[in-house]
């Protein structure tokens, strides 16, 4: 259900079908109001991912770590009062999780009671299976996320592609199979190579969303912002930019500035 009461047309069966018809699952991450309103209004957004990437992209911080519970119940209510039919899944920040499986418990509780979104997703494989089954035994959808995880930057050290060598490509694939038995509805890939993408995900009835995972996959996410040139920094193979809004709002902010000192800004028919 979404919060005007109606019920939602993407669920994890739907998902899960979506993949036998070979139909393409599309996710874009939203974190405020405005921006979830205009990806609902797209039509055709099948999951709304509300990303603990807010950390980069809202906030300014150079990892996703410094998210707090409290802050993604804050993004996750102001994109619910947004969207409609697309399935709204929301990041377990860093913390929220790892390691306690009751304190996951009660983090996904707080998230679905807090902001009524649809599922959330968290990061791991064999080492967060606890916190994904006692999650999931209180009935909340989980969609896993393996590959590059960004909660893990200071194991990894770097931002580089994920699962190059075979023992960590093994890895990956043993966790991908635990985390659909154990009953995820989904799972990321992010930042591996497509022939990885592709095996895993023919190896599962489950949905694979890939971010950097070549086009093997059943689904694509790009965070909302840089897929519109919001941020001229991050430019990863993976990221195919369909707007210049950078390059908008500069022109559009320069204008302003112009016309304000100008005294062009209000005139006439601008004023009461
Ligand atoms: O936080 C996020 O935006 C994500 C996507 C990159 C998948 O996890």
């Amino acid at each position: 259900m979404s919060v005007t009461g109606k019920s939602k047309v993407i669920t994890t069966h739907k998902l899960v079908e979506m993949k036998k018809q070979g139909e393409k699952i599309v996710m874009l991450t939203a974190y405020d109001y405005t921006m979830a309103s205009i990806i609902d209004e797209a039509l055709g957004v099948d999951i709304v991912l509300v990303g603990d990437s807010a950390a980069n992209v809202m906030a300014g911080h150079e990892t996703t770590l410094p998210m707090t519970l409290d802050q993604m119940i804050y993004h996750a209510q102001s994109v619910v009062r947004a969207v409609k039919n697309p399935m709204i899944v929301v990041d377990l920040p860093f913390g929220s999780y790892q390691g306690n499986s009751k304190k996951a418990l009660s983090s996904a509780i707080r998230i679905m009671k807090e902001s009524s979104a649809d599922a959330v997703k968290l990061e791991g494989g064999e080492e967060v299976l606890d916190s994904v089954r006692r999650i999931l035994s209180a009935g909340i959808p989980v969609m896993g996320h393996l590959g590059l995880m960004p909660q893990s930057i200071n194991k990894y050290g770097t931002y580089v592609v994920r699962a190059k060598e075979e023992e960590e490509a093994e890895k990956l694939i043993r966790d991908s199979h635990l985390l659909e038995e154990e009953g995820c509805f989904a799972i990321v890939l992010e930042k591996i190579p497509a022939d990885l993408g592709a095996r895993v995900a023919k190896e599962l009835a489950i949905p694979l969303i890939g971010i950097g995972a070549g086009g093997g996959v059943d689904g694509q996410v790009l965070v909302s912002h840089d897929m519109l040139g919001l941020n001229k920094s991050f430019t990863p193979r993976f990221l195919r930019r369909y707007a210049n809004l950078r390059e908008n709002m500069l022109e559009a902010f320069s204008n302003y500035i112009k016309d304000v000192k100008s005294g062009d800004f209000p005139d006439k028919s601008e004023e009461y």
